[in-house]
């Protein structure tokens, strides 16, 4: 996988490259999410982390792909504004460190085996504190039969199921979820829009 995005933000324009995404727009522009010290957890094209610190955000932003990086670098310095871009990896982090009061996650989660999500939990846990707030989208739907059968073939990645982002988070975060969409025709099945509330007693 790592390869592939290296090769795709070197030679090619992702798929993703869409700008900013709605759902964080808004949250941002209704003032439910305020400017604050926040992360793009694997921040690949760079338009979420620009888009808050275009806001007035401290912003990181951090991905496991060098090219990724270069990429930010590049287009952050084009929009005039300060991020911290740091090449790490979320399921072994080495560079990021502190905690943060606003996290977003725009297509890694779903994008990692089961252990590399336990890997990820386990690292992206320490960057938040009480109320920290961690806006995450994720390809979900229920599988169709086909891809059961080639799962059970060939095994490999599988979208995020119904419940599961329940069950993964609701241990230490309070979940909304914002949105859900199904796209009937076509490969991606499905997505969702979680705005979670890392639970704790610590005020803030
Ligand atoms: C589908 S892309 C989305 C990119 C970005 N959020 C955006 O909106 O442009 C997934 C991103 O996660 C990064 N990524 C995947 N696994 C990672 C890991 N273990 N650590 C850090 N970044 C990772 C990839 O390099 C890629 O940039």
């Amino acid at each position: 996988m790592k390869l592939f995005y290296e090769w795709i933000y070197r030679y090619a324009r992702a798929p993703w490259d869409l700008g900013p995404r709605k759902e964080l727009v808004e949250a941002v522009e209704s003032g439910r999410i305020k400017p604050c010290k926040a992360i793009d957890l694997g921040c690949g094209t760079a338009s979420n982390a620009i888009f808050l610190a275009q806001r007035g955000f401290d912003v990181r932003g951090t991905d496991y792909s060098s090219a990724a990086i270069a990429l930010c670098q590049q287009r952050g310095a084009a929009a005039g504004v300060t991020v911290n871009w740091i090449e790490d990896d979320l399921t072994d982090l080495k560079r990021v460190h502190g905690s943060f009061d606003f996290l977003v996650d725009w297509g890694v989660y779903d994008d990692l085996t089961q252990p590399d999500r336990q890997a990820y939990l386990r690292n992206v846990l320490p960057l938040t504190h009480a109320h920290s707030r961690f806006i995450i989208y994720v390809h979900q739907w229920s599988l169709r039969w086909w891809e059961k059968s080639l799962h059970r073939l060939i095994g490999g990645m599988q979208p995020m199921q119904p419940g599961e982002v329940e069950a993964d988070f609701s241990p230490y975060f309070a979940i909304e979820k914002l949105v859900e969409r199904t796209f009937p025709s076509g490969y991606i099945g499905g997505e969702a829009v979680y705005l979670m509330t890392r639970k704790g007693e610590t005020s803030k």
